[in-house]
């Protein structure tokens, strides 16, 4: 058998289309007409987020001991924002078309002199600061005292909790605190799927340091462990970078900066921004609060700002990414030389929302489907599993479009030796295992 790549990347059109047949992603609200910038992960998207956010929660806080959990409401106290700079400059610049109405991101127009879409000369509004943070109101009043904001990051969150996540963690620098949660844009071109929306999740890692002259190293570091959580996830390398931000592209407190990038169908766009922030932030809370947010260091009695080092990840760009990144079109030629072609997602057996489908030959035959159901059902414990019955030839093609890594078909002959046949999602290949030996078989192989 020979497997080669017919059609090497994907389109978007291609990744929709597979996104809507088999479960993972919707359109919001479609049957009123779909809501702009709003997603909902049908099924199997719902496992796939989960699992990526899984694979970061491990890494970043259960396999760390300098690492805390943390989870705070998207409603904060308004000052948060203006403490924070958002309410002044968490604008981009929004340009109208006169003639044809449609509204554009001024920084990604090529020129300001035609409308991109009607192609009307002059047609162009001057840009203008349009700020990105939903708002609503709190209470039964809607008055500018109700107003409150749904948070546009997680990150403010915790930095007003720092001092009460270090005291009662009993955590002193340097050490950092982890969340995931939704977050609210009110981006005005949302679009590219998943990439750009109005309502996403981030995690997010805020990581406090001394100032003891170690501070780029923690930053390397953590530029170095996020390289190798993309890789162990078996994101394809070429096709990430880590472009390093200039001096002026980074803000003015930032002593470094770094955007993790993917290679998606219409370019690079970013997954992720690494940060070193200083202490910009603790020290804008505690100006506007007038709360000390500074470390206290019992042993030696002197208190400190620490310097803040941040990863901010988008999981629903990451979630995209491992879709996009697993999608190949594949066309086999088997042992008598027949051709035929698939479309499989090669996901990495810890993102796969199904790791094992489970079948019977035949769907009328009582014997085989009990032995079916009943070696799913004791697969459960060590992996996400799958019954499913119906042609052989569609069942295999249906797990290869979702990704699933492992196939298990309950026969004749396992009625008679108990042994089954596991096939290969990648190299297709079909092998004999015994029943008494097939957990171990599989969890090894789902386990790397
Ligand atoms: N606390 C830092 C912060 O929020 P950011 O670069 O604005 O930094 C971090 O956002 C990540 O959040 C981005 O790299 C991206 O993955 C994700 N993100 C931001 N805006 C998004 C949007 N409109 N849709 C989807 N993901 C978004």
């Amino acid at each position: 058998m020979s497997i080669s790549e017919t059609t090497p990347g994907v389109t978007m059109e291609e990744i929709t289309a597979l996104a809507k047949r088999r479960g993972f992603i919707f359109q919001s609200s479609e049957i009123y007409g779909g809501i702009g910038g709003f997603f909902d992960y049908g099924p199997l998207g719902a496992i796939l987020k989960r699992n990526v956010k899984d694979a970061w929660w491990r890494e970043m806080v259960e396999l760390r001991d300098d690492v805390v959990a943390f989870d705070s409401s998207i409603i904060m106290h308004p000052s948060t924002w203006v403490a924070s700079g958002h309410v002044a400059a968490f604008h981009d610049k929004l340009v109208d078309c006169r003639n044809c109405k449609h509204r554009f991101r001024a920084d990604h127009l090529r020129s300001l002199d035609q409308c991109p879409d009607c192609g009307m000369r002059e047609s162009l509004t001057e840009p203008r600061n349009f700020n990105l943070m939903m708002q609503t109101s709190i209470g039964p009043l809607e008055d500018s005292a109700s107003r409150a904001y749904l948070r546009p990051e997680t990150a403010q969150g915790i930095f007003v909790n720092f001092k009460n996540i270090y005291q009662s963690a009993r955590k002193r620098p340097p050490f950092g605190i982890a969340q995931i949660g939704k977050s609210f844009r009110n981006e005005i071109t949302p679009g590219n799927f998943t990439f750009r929306v109005r309502e996403f999740e981030q995690a997010e890692l805020e990581f406090f340091v001394p100032d003891d002259g170690k501070d780029m190293r923690w930053f390397d570091d953590w530029v170095s462990a996020r390289k190798k959580w993309y890789s162990d996830y078996g994101v394809d390398a070429t096709k990430l970078r880590f472009y390093q931000l200039t001096p002026e592209e980074r803000p003015h407190y930032a002593k470094a900066g770094t955007d993790v990038e993917y290679l998606f169908p219409w370019g690079w766009g970013e997954l992720e921004s690494i940060a070193h922030r200083g202490t910009y932030d603790l020290d804008a809370h505690m100006q506007l609060s007038g709360k000390d947010l500074t470390f206290f260091d019992e042993a030696t009695k002197t208190k400190f700002t620490p310097i803040l080092i941040e990863s901010s990840a988008g999981m629903d760009r990451t979630t995209l990414t491992m879709l996009i990144d697993a999608y190949r079109n594949e066309s086999i030629t088997d042992a008598s030389g027949k051709s035929s072609t698939r479309i499989v997602l090669r996901f990495h057996p810890a993102i796969a929302p199904v790791q094992v489908g489970v079948f019977p030959l035949a769907r009328n035959k009582p014997d085989l489907v009990a032995r079916a159901h009943s070696i799913e059902q004791g697969l459960r414990a060590k992996a996400r599993t799958q019954y499913d019955e119906g042609n052989v030839g569609q069942l295999y093609r249906r797990q290869d479009e979702i990704g699933t890594p492992y196939c298990v078909m309950v026969d004749y002959q396992t009625l008679d030796d108990g042994t089954v046949t596991v096939r290969d999602r990648d190299s297709m290949v079909q092998e004999r295992v015994s029943g008494d030996s097939l957990t171990t078989y599989l969890s090894s192989r789902l386990l790397v």
